[in-house]
């Protein structure tokens, strides 16, 4: 699975959005997060997030590891909806929910 990680805090540029043909790109209240189980890993998101916030799990820098239990986790209570444009936006991650503003 790809993965958002914490660039994407408090920016949600949603470019990313607009590329996934699978729309499994789901909406937090302060980032996205990708659903382990819906991404088909086609790789059309990452080269479009202007902060670079997205990886394949794999290639994921070692200070955003956790990052992948984030956008797993973050699925826990909401299950596999099928499709982010009719879903709305959830809670974030306790990890996210907890960091101070980003800046810009
Ligand atoms: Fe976030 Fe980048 Fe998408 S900032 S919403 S991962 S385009
Ligand atoms: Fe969508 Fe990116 Fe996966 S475009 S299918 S979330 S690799």
């Amino acid at each position: 699975t790809y993965v958002v990680s914490q660039p994407c805090v408090d920016l949600k540029d949603r470019a990313c959005v607009d590329e996934c043909p699978v729309d499994c790109i789901y909406e937090g209240e302060r980032m996205l997060y990708v659903h382990p189980d819906e991404c088909v890993d086609c790789g059309a998101c990452e080269p479009v997030c202007p902060v670079e916030a997205i990886y394949y799990e794999d290639d994921l820098p070692g200070d955003q590891k956790v990052y992948l239990e984030v956008n797993t986790t973050f699925f826990d209570t909401i299950g596999s909806p099928g499709g982010a444009a009719r879903f709305g936006t959830a809670p974030d991650h306790p990890l996210v929910a907890a960091l101070p503003p980003q800046e810009a």
